[in-house]
């Protein structure tokens, strides 16, 4: 078997480029996914010329779960992937009964199928190859419904309750599995997704992605199963456990429109 590779999808903007810099430094191999193939070619340049280390670039619309199981086909033919970071991922913020849905349904697509399919794929192939890290990255969001951003919250706290279920089954096993749960970030999910003017973009400080992926790289290597990144986040996520439903609902929704 060649050497070992890194699969960071997600990998054409904020987080993603954040996460593929960390893993270069580490001198590791690295697939690239994402759409904007341009802009991970001139990552992938900067990186072979920084780091000595492969990397391959895979254009890849992750909605579509033929070309999600495509990839993995592709990626997985006589390499090792020891790390899988899931970090491709997108939201929509207005009312649900507002719009087509097709935003909200391509962010279920991204950040619940091709995720699940990923890892499904990933760690069979790690639990084979005796070993392996999965980082998936979640969001504050998993902890709370999240009135005028419904759906976006709903794919989170899918993809933290199948980080914590996975990660309990292989507890036994040199497989790990990593959700990592940031709130607010400067990245271009903010303007992607229609809210740079609620209040969760306006009322706290919001943390450049460097600093954040780091927390989430180092939590994946230590094979912690959460990590929520910064103080304010940490009453976020743990504040809804004991507080009523309806009143954690309430909260997030103001939360969740414009200043
Ligand atoms: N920034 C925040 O405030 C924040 C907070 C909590 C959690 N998160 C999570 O962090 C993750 C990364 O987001 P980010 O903040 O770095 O936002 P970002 O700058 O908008 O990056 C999103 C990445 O996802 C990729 N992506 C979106 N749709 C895709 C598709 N159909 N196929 C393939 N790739 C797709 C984008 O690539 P292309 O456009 O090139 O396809 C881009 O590389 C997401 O899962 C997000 O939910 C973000």
């Amino acid at each position: 078997m060649a050497s070992k590779w890194t699969l960071i999808t997600g990998a054409s903007e904020g987080f993603g480029v954040e996460f593929a810099r960390l893993a270069a430094a580490e001198g590791r191999d690295l697939i690239l996914v994402a759409r904007q193939a341009e802009k991970m070619e001139r990552l992938a340049a900067e990186l072979r010329a920084k780091h000595r280390i492969a990397v391959e670039v895979i254009p890849t619309d992750l909605s579509d779960p033929e070309a999600v199981e495509a990839l993995w086909r592709k990626v997985s033919l006589r390499r090792h992937i020891d790390i899988l970071v899931n970090n491709a991922g997108l939201g929509y913020n207005g009312p649900f009964a507002a719009g087509d849905g097709a935003r909200e349904l391509a962010s279920i697509m991204v950040n619940v199928v091709a995720a699940t399919i990923l890892m499904k794929r990933a760690v069979a192939h790690m639990v084979q190859q005796g070993g392996g890290r999965v980082l998936n990255v979640a969001s504050t969001a998993a902890f709370m419904p999240g009135p005028n951003m419904a759906v976006y919250h709903a794919t989170k706290a899918y993809l933290l309750a199948l980080s914590e279920g996975v990660a309990e089954e292989l507890k036994d096993s040199p497989v790990t599995v990593t959700a990592l749960c940031p709130g607010a970030t400067k990245t271009n999910f903010a303007a992607d997704a229609g809210m740079e003017g609620v209040r969760l973009f306006k009322a706290l400080p919001v943390p450049a992605a460097g600093k954040v992926a780091k927390a989430g790289w180092r939590a994946m290597h230590r094979g912690e199963r959460i990590r929520v990144t910064g103080l304010a986040n940490k009453a976020f996520a743990f504040g809804p456990r004991l507080a009523p439903r309806r009143l954690v609902a309430r909260i997030a929704g103001l939360f969740l429109k414009p200043a």
